[in-house]
This record gives C-alpha cells, structure tokens and sequence, in this order.
C-alpha cells in the first residue's frame, strides 16, 4: 500500500481515478502533454520542502547547496536550449512569466500591443479581466479577415497606429507559423520592445521545427508544460542587458521562494529536450497535426486558415450546425477530450463559441501515429457531425481501442 494511499484515501482515489481518465481517453487539448516518468520523480521529491529565495549562490537561506546545483542546470540547459544569453527558470507559471516583463519594461497606463484574445491571443497579452489589461493600455491587432493569417503590414499600420511601449508575438490558438524578424522591424520602427510568448510552440523552437525568437526579441517568455513536456511552469530568456532587471522583478518583486521540486522537473526536462530523440518526437507532433488537419478537411470540415503549420489546429464548426461548447461535449462522450475555441470574428460568447482547438502533442507521446490520425479524423468528424445520440455510440468502443493501444508509460491500466 502506497503511502498516499494509506493517509489521505480520497486523494489517493482521485489521482487513481486521473491516471485512469487520462490512460483510457485521448487528450487533444493543445496546451496537455504526458510528462517522462523522470520529469515527475523529480518533482515529486524532497525539493519541494527546501526555501531558496534568492539565485544560485545569492539566497537568503542557508542549505541551498543542492537546489544551487539543480537551478543551475535548468538555467545552463535552457541558455543551450534556445541560444539565450540569460534565463530565469522561477516563474511559477506562464501568467506570472508576461507579468514580470511588463512590470520590468513598462508603467502602469503604457500602450501594449498585442494579438487579440478570439483571434488566438492569450489573456495576459492585455484581456480587460486580466492585470495586463488593467495596469496598461492594451491595443490588439487581428489576423486577416479573408485568409485567418497574420499580416505584417496591417500589424504595422497597427503599431503606427498606436504607438506600442512593447509589442506582445504569440498566441494560444494560431496554427500559423510566426515572422518574428517582421515583428522586431515594426517593433524598431515604433521605437517599442518586443516580447515573444512561445508558450505553445517552445517545443518546436527547441527542436529547430520553428523559428527561434530569441535573436530577435527582447524577451522571450514560455511556459513548460505545452509541447516542451515539461512540468508545469514558466520561464523568462532575455539579453544580457536585462538580466539584472528581470530577476529583480521576478524575486522579490513579484514571487517569493521558487518551487525547487518544479525546478528540478525543468531541468530533466530541458536535459529531454536536448536529446535527439527530442527532435524526433516534435517532427512526430507536426506531421500528425498536418495529418489529423487533412482527414478532418477531407471530411468536410472547415479549418481557421485551412491548415496548420504547428501542432494545432481550429476547426470552425459551425458548418455541422452546433457550437464549440457542444462539439467539446460531444467528444466528451465518446473519450476524446478538446476544449471549445473561439475563432476570428466569432459571434458567439467565449463560453459558446463556434469553434474548437485541437492538438497532437500528448496522443503523439504515447505513440500514435499517422494513421492512427486517419481514425482519429474519421472519429472526430462522425462525432461533430453526428444527427443524433445513436450515432455516437459506436464511436466510444473506437476510441478505446486506439487509447488502449497506445498505453501512457509508467501507468497501470
Ligand atoms: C500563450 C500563452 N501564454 C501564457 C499562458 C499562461 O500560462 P499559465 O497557465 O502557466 O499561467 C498560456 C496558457 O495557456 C498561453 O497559452
């Protein structure tokens, strides 16, 4: 009997119950992956009971000679990682990575300017219900109405437009690959700085399958846990110049003591991503994102921009006569989890929506592959454009059986 299992049952039970949800159905949420079993020894360790304010050799507690150990690797890796010359690995999440750059570069009532929210964009890139929305002016550009795609000329008349202190490159939901050498121009003509939060597409980055945008930006701002497969959490990559500012503001303007036992998942999971077979897994991920993309086309769905270049896609559902939030629950009941999307232009509300976002990297952990693709397209299309409950019966039983054919490493059936 497990230790948890002895104490706390019903903690136990849920995470039992989790590790059975996630074995059993396919997860397509974008931003999900199935962190290695080494990832999470780490961050279930004796990490977590150490204090370490402070960095490497400057903390404010004594016994700090093995996190030392532990935050450097992270950093040193993630510097090798992406060609960065300063990384800060402390952000809890991706939220408080953006908010640590804007509280290090801007004051309150400065102009950001960043992709709108149903356009892709992310909350923390100046949504009014975010702080970033609320301390500074926040200005949006759109992506194309005719083509769903960014345009670098109507981001610049944008940026003419309103003068931006920083300008904000990534996104949530984009399946388009990004230009950041046109963004750091229009950011060089408006006199702005330039912040690229690659949350989503970190590890395409990593495996050399996007462009990289720390030769061109500012700051670069990620999260951990999205196609990276790391554990959760956030970090910060900036120049030289900025180091000293940026971990100021970090610790201790904005957090306390860094999660050393997430901080130790980083860095095997920086050491992961450093291998070959790193490369490999990402080239997997793109290739079933283009896959799943063409069998759901081929069946009559529209897709935002028709395609994608990354791993995920948006599928405009209106089309099959429902929303976003019933095509999620539709998948739902058949074993494939999604999360509804809003897509440009959309009419509905962010809790309707008329689209849904899907992603590969998690299935392509455990292993599907292109064909499985096939299945999957034929699977999710049946379901979207079901008429009525029968038809969705007989979709549960197949998605099962790729899920079982497909195990989640180190977990008991
Ligand atoms: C582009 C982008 N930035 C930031 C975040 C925020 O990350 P977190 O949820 O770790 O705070 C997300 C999360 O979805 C994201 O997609």
């Amino acid at each position: 009997m497990s230790w948890l299992e002895q104490v706390d049952p019903a903690v136990f039970q849920a995470i039992r119950d989790e590790e059975r949800r996630q074995q059993h159905h396919l997860e397509l949420i974008a931003s999900e992956n199935w962190t290695s079993p080494a990832v999470r020894e780490a961050v279930g360790s004796v990490m977590t009971d150490k204090y370490a304010e402070g960095y490497p050799g400057r903390r404010y507690y004594g016994g700090c000679e093995n996190v030392d150990v532990v935050e450097d690797l992270a950093r040193e890796r993630l510097k090798q990682l992406f060609g960065a010359e300063h990384a800060n690995v402390q952000p809890h999440a991706g939220a408080p990575a953006n908010l640590a750059v804007y509280l290090t570069v801007l004051k309150p009532g400065d102009t950001i300017l960043g992709l709108e929210l149903s356009h892709g964009g992310h909350l923390t890139h100046g949504s009014p219900v975010s702080v970033s929305g609320q301390l500074y002016h926040a200005e949006h550009y759109q992506v194309d109405a005719a083509t769903e795609r960014l345009d670098m000329d109507q981001v610049r008349q944008r940026a003419l437009a309103v003068k931006p202190a920083l300008i904000v490159a990534g996104a949530s939901a984009y399946p388009r690959a990004w230009d950041f050498a046109a963004f750091r121009a229009i950011a060089d003509e408006v006199g702005a700085l330039l912040m690229v939060d690659m949350a989503h597409f970190a590890g395409l980055v990593a495996a050399g399958l996007h462009s990289n945008p720390v030769p061109y930006s500012h700051f670069v701002t990620s999260t951990t846990h999205k196609t990276l497969r790391g554990p959760r959490g956030g970090f910060i990559l900036t120049q030289s110049q900025w180091a000293k500012a940026i971990d100021k503001t970090l610790f201790p303007g904005l957090q306390g003591g860094p999660l050393m036992h997430a901080i130790a998942g980083k860095a095997v999971a920086f050491h992961e991503a450093l291998q070959p077979e790193f490369r490999a897994y990402q080239e997997r991920v793109v290739a079933n994102a283009a896959r799943l993309a063409e069998g759901l086309m081929n069946r009559g769905l529209r897709l935002v921009s028709g395609g994608t270049d990354n791993h995920l896609m948006l599928v405009d559902v209106r089309t099959s006569g429902i929303t976003g939030k019933e095509a999620q629950a539709r998948l739902a009941r058949v074993g494939i989890t999604v999360n509804k999307n809003t897509i440009p232009f959309d009419q509905e509300k962010p809790t309707v929506t008329s689209g849904i976002r899907i992603g590969t990297p998690q299935v392509t952990t455990r292993g599907l592959g292109l064909e499985d693709m096939d299945e999957l397209a034929d699977i999710i299309a049946a379901a979207i454009q079901a008429s009525s409950d029968e038809d969705l019966a007989p979709l549960s039983a197949r998605v099962r059986a790729l899920a079982d054919a497909h195990p989640l490493p180190g977990i008991e059936a």
